[in-house]
């Protein structure tokens, strides 16, 4: 009762947001796989070739943008990931990122998606056809003989806090 009306908002503010991204995530977890992406978009080819100077720019926009979600290394394993529902995609894993075209992805980091946000307005097309390509270095290049699973990917969520 005694509590200032100011310090009481503060305290609720983290829970609430907190709540609201699980509550979200409860609601929209099982649309996982259901990301529409446009023909048209999906079809884009991308324009840019990964040279040694965009993939470095790339990298530097990734850590400061994508990597509090996407993990560093893209395993999706990024320290606020614990908190999204969907997870991020594991862009390390080669079968995953082979059903997925330059375009879908160019698409998906311009329009974002609730948890993630969209970049269209932030970025240049060309920053983001190079944030394809760096996504594409995550996962090795699929062999003929990819049959096996790949990197071992377990769906770590054994790190809470
Ligand atoms: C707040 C956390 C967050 C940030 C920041 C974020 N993403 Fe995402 N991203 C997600 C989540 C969660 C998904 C899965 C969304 C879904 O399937 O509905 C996703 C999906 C994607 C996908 C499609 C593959 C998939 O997981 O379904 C790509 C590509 C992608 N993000 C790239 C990026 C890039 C590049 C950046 C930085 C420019 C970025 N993201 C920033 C959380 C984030």
């Amino acid at each position: 009762m005694a509590l200032p009306v100011r310090s009481l908002l503060r305290m609720l503010v983290l829970p609430v947001f907190l709540l609201s991204v699980v509550v979200w995530g409860l609601a929209h977890g099982q649309e996982k796989d259901d990301w529409p992406v446009p023909e048209e978009a999906k079809k884009a080819k991308n324009p840019v070739p990964a040279s040694e100077a965009g993939l470095a720019a790339a990298r530097g926009l990734y850590a400061e943008n994508c990597a509090q979600c996407h993990g560093e290394t893209g395993k999706g394993d990024g320290p606020m990931a614990e908190m999204t529902s969907p997870k991020p995609a594991d862009f390390s894993d080669v079968h995953l990122m082979a059903d997925m075209t330059d375009g879908e992805i160019f698409y998906k980091i311009g329009e974002g998606r609730m948890p993630m946000p969209s970049f269209k307005k932030k970025f240049s097309d060309e920053q983001r056809w190079q944030l394809v390509n760096l996504i594409r270095t995550f996962a090795p290049k699929p062999t003929p003989d990819s049959k096996k699973p790949g990197p071992a990917k377990k769906p770590d969520s054994s790190h809470k806090r």
